[in-house]
């Protein structure tokens, strides 16, 4: 067993001080290099250790919806991208922007694959593993619940003793509002009773468990990101799986009315695509005390009224919605506390329902900020 290394002792001090300075003379030996550097709103820099070599962070599920902003995101702070994926949902158009980048590099592997993830964590090095790929519908795993098994629980194991055995030091993982069932109290907060009411949420569930354990046991700082309703450009509007918002713009686009299922009252917690890659970031990358599991959410319900009428104001003149009865399993709220990533990852949401929507529906990309913002956490480790 490895021992844990406390982050009060001197020597840690040391190493993080210079680790900040070698990165700071470095950026600042790039930006006079290359003084006209800054575009797009973004700085092109290169994250180094001191050891010369590039801060390498692997995530898996890179060609997803997720993946694809968390992979430009990373590479927008400077930090080069080991992406594995095997394209079962995720697709190379994604991938489009980073796969202009010298720091990114893309695997197509098998997340289950436990011989190759060891060799490929092993050669990459990395200084997180962000594990996203899964099993993403709850539908899904209704139907096929040995899949998710395989895609949800036992490739999470192969992932984390991958990580292990290479001696990474922080592990992410992409845990879900499903972990919490139907409740009646809103905002959730993460110490109220676990009730999954599928195979998805449990198996995202058993899944923290088994990385929190790692965790306890082990040289590395597993940070788990419950994430609520994710929404924004890349999430495929023809998957049935997909999320109501990619369904209902590909709907409004076309002119055509959107089917309400139950009263239309229910609400959810809208977050983002831009926020979760930050959140991310921050899990990975930032100062993080423990290994904690948190919400990613905004805190904010909006029921599928609201967000008709939002549609609406970019579509006027749109059709009437059609309303069928409730679906099987559908939860009547789903709002999330937003309090504790504050406290764990620094991490609370930026982009607005309102300004998520407005960014879909004209398609002109967000500004999602420089690497030079001042953030706190940022560069210390
Ligand atoms: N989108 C949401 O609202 C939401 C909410 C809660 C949690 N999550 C979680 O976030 C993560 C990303 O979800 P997403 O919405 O981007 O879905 P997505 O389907 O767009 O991304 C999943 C990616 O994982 C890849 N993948 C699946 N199985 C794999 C395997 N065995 N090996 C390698 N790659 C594999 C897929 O090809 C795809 O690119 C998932 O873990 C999901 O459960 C998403």
């Amino acid at each position: 067993m490895v021992p844990r290394q406390r982050f009060s002792d001197h020597a840690g001090l040391g190493r993080q001080w210079a680790d900040f300075v070698g990165r700071l003379c470095a950026r600042i030996l790039f930006l006079r290099l290359f003084p006209g550097s800054r575009q797009g709103g973004l700085v092109f820099s290169v994250r180094l250790r001191l050891d010369g070599r590039m801060e390498t962070i692997l995530v898996t599920g890179a060609a997803g919806f997720i993946g694809s902003h968390t992979v430009d995101r990373l590479l927008a702070d400077g930090f080069t991208v080991v992406g594995v994926d095997n394209f079962r949902t995720g697709r190379k158009e994604n991938l489009e922007k980073a796969g202009k980048s010298d720091r990114f590099r893309l695997e197509e592997a098998d997340c289950t694959d436990a011989e190759r993830m060891k060799a490929l964590v092993a050669s990459a090095r990395p200084l997180a593993v962000i594990h996203l790929a899964a099993l993403v519908s709850v539908q899904e795993s209704m139907e096929n619940p040995d899949l998710n098994f395989r895609l949800n629980l036992h490739a999470v194991h192969v992932m984390a003793e991958a990580a292990r055995l290479a001696g990474v030091k922080r592990f992410v993982f992409a845990s879900s509002a499903a972990i919490y069932g139907e409740h009646t109290n809103m905002p959730i907060r993460e110490s109220v009773r676990k009730r999954p009411i599928s195979p998805y949420g449990a198996a995202k569930y058993a899944a923290e468990g088994l990385l929190l354990g790692f965790g306890r046991s082990f040289d590395m700082t597993v940070v788990c990101q419950r994430y609520f309703n994710v929404f924004g450009p890349r999430q495929d509007p023809s998957s049935p799986y997909s999320g109501v918002i990619s369904i209902f713009d590909r709907l409004f686009r076309e002119g055509k009315p959107v089917t309400i299922f139950g009263t239309g009252r229910q609400t959810r917690d809208f977050v983002s695509v831009h926020d979760v890659a930050r959140a991310n970031l921050l899990a990975a990358t930032g100062k993080v005390r423990a290994s904690c599991s948190h919400n990613i959410c905004t805190g904010k319900p909006a029921s599928l009224h609201d967000l008709v009428k939002q549609f609406g104001r970019h579509y006027p003149g749109y059709p009437a919605p059609r309303f069928e009865a409730a679906r099987p399993g559908d939860i009547e709220q789903s709002i999330g506390s937003p309090e504790t990533a504050k406290q764990t990852i620094n991490f609370w949401a930026e982009i607005d329902l309102a300004g998520g929507l407005r960014e879909l529906v004209q398609g002109k990309p967000l500004d999602i900020g420089s690497p030079l913002d001042p953030r706190p956490g940022f560069l210390e480790r």
